[in-house]
């Protein structure tokens, strides 16, 4: 079936990649470490379909199962999904109850799959906002993976990246205060470390479903050079297939961090010798 977003084949002639090519394409050597991802759409995907929004976050879990799957076979680092805002508190009291059961299911059911899967699990966020049986069940499946070597997976609950880069700013005022930090130590690291994701490596790739251009507060300090990569696929339409679209189209870019590569660098002194030549 061609989903949109799909990889048409070069030549422009609209064919669509099969799955297993678009995995053969993959430079293994090149994979992103930290893959993060901007879950969205299940709404629409559901109001497309005449159903209530609930039936479009449970149909979302087969896309996350897919996805953390995937990430973990290709041998991604970490891999964390935006799952629910700060904001989306602000959403109707049915549709808030709703997603903490689906979550708690979720755990329930692919505790399993984690472990077979050597896959350590983690929320980051304000989890003490969540339900007490909500956080009852994610610290049950942190601690029964946290011995796991494989991926790290984290689902991002209750999350805003503002108020994390503000937690970690008082934080550190309060170790000020203590003598335990002085203020000309505090520097980019120091924030770092004291961010959620103070053990991950930056995300190399923010995944974003169902069109929109926007980060939505999302790991605001983490993705500062990340690569964007955006799908008018609604998240419960997302499988690895289009995983590997996004990642093929990561390794194409040259990621430069505000500098210019060695490629570009030779390129410039070549023109500018060609230049000097020139001039009599
Ligand atoms: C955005 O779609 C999606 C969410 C706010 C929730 C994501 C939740 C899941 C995929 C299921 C539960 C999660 C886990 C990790 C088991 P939207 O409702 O904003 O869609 P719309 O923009 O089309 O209205």
């Amino acid at each position: 079936m061609k989903h949109p977003g799909d990889t048409a084949a070069p030549g422009g002639e609209g064919t669509v990649l099969p799955e297993a090519e678009l995995l053969a394409r993959i430079d293994f050597l090149r994979l992103p470490r930290h893959v993060a991802v901007i879950m969205d759409g299940n709404g629409r995907w559901a109001r497309r379909r005449g159903l209530p929004r609930v039936a479009g976050h449970r149909a979302g879990i087969a896309s996350v199962r897919d996805i953390v799957e995937a990430s973990a076979r290709l041998g991604i680092e970490a891999l964390t999904l935006y799952a629910f805002s700060r904001e989306n508190w602000q959403r109707p009291r049915g549709e808030v109850n709703a997603l903490m059961r689906l979550l708690r299911e979720y755990l329930a059911r692919e505790l399993a799959t984690l472990q077979e899967k050597n896959v350590r699990f983690r929320a980051i966020g304000f989890v003490e906002d969540l339900p007490p049986e909500v956080r009852r069940a994610l610290a049950e499946t942190e601690e029964a993976t946290s011995r796991n070597t494989g991926m790290d997976f984290r689902i991002a609950l209750s999350y805003s990246g503002r108020s994390e880069i503000a937690r970690a700013a008082r934080r550190l005022a309060e170790e000020a205060v203590l003598g335990k930090v002085r203020p000309e130590e505090i520097d980019e690291e120091a924030i770092a470390a004291r961010l959620d994701t103070a053990d991950l490596p930056d995300p190399d790739l923010l995944v974003r479903t169902s069109g929109e251009l926007r980060v939505s507060n999302f790991l605001l300090w983490q993705i500062a050079y990340a690569e964007l990569w955006v799908t008018p696929v609604l998240w419960p339409d997302f499988r690895r297939r289009h995983l590997y679209e996004a990642i093929l189209d990561y390794q194409r870019r040259e990621r430069r961090f505000g500098r210019v590569t060695a490629d570009q660098e030779a390129r410039e002194r070549a023109a500018a010798a060609a230049r000097r030549r020139r001039t009599p």
